[in-house]
């Protein structure tokens, strides 16, 4: 069984201010992140208890809390490694092709992620679909409502309100704004070429 561990920040909790506070990336780290760890590594416990006692009275609800917290927790490792402080700017490269072809321009591409970001109750994500081979936007409720089976998202924005709230109050746009001036665009170009290296 394994046993999931919190991984450490990509760098320090004030490295991405201003656009997110020491205050809030120490709470989301520490705190959060570190309660999705907790809660997949419980609920797992349990399924691995109810097979041995033969007993899954309480199976179907920690098939839930496997779900919430991992997807909790795989999400948020990816948002830390979507961001630095030397972030920012256009992707380039394949990657900035693709975006081009697949939603027409980067701007396109941008309106759509934002649009995704300002609606959700969780994530918007831009993810690789290997059954449709395209790059899709992804609006995603709490942390595993909405998605898409089967497709690996390369840039995960957390718009939960424990990610903004107390830096920008309500103006959740002011908050994706500031997203943008730290996204780590190597990061999301090395999850793409992953998927082009498994599926294409
Ligand atoms: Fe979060």
């Amino acid at each position: 069984m394994t046993n999931h561990e919190l991984p450490p920040l990509p760098y320090d909790y004030d490295a991405l201010e201003p656009s997110i506070s020491e205050q809030v990336l120490t709470w989301h780290h520490d705190t959060h992140h570190q309660g999705y760890v907790n809660g997949l590594n419980s609920a797992e416990e349990e399924l691995e208890q109810n097979r041995e006692n033969g007993d899954f009275e309480s199976t179907p609800a920690a098939m839930e809390n496997v779900t919430h917290n991992g997807c909790g927790h795989y999400l948020h490792t990816m948002f830390w490694e979507n961001m630095s402080p030397n972030g920012g700017g256009e992707p380039e490269g394949d990657l900035a092709t693709r975006i081009e072809a697949d939603f027409g321009s980067y701007e396109a591409w941008k309106g759509e992620f934002e649009a995704a970001a300002g609606a959700a109750g969780g994530w918007a994500l831009l993810v690789y679909d290997p059954v449709a081979k395209q790059l899709r936007n992804l609006k995603v409720d709490r942390h595993d409502l909405h998605a898409l089976w089967g497709s690996h998202p390369i840039l995960a924005l957390d718009v939960w309100e424990h990610s903004y709230y107390y830096d920008y109050g309500p103006d959740r746009g002011s908050f994706i704004d500031a997203f943008f001036d730290v996204i780590n665009w190597e990061s999301v170009e090395d999850e793409y070429q992953t998927c082009l290296d498994h599926f294409e």
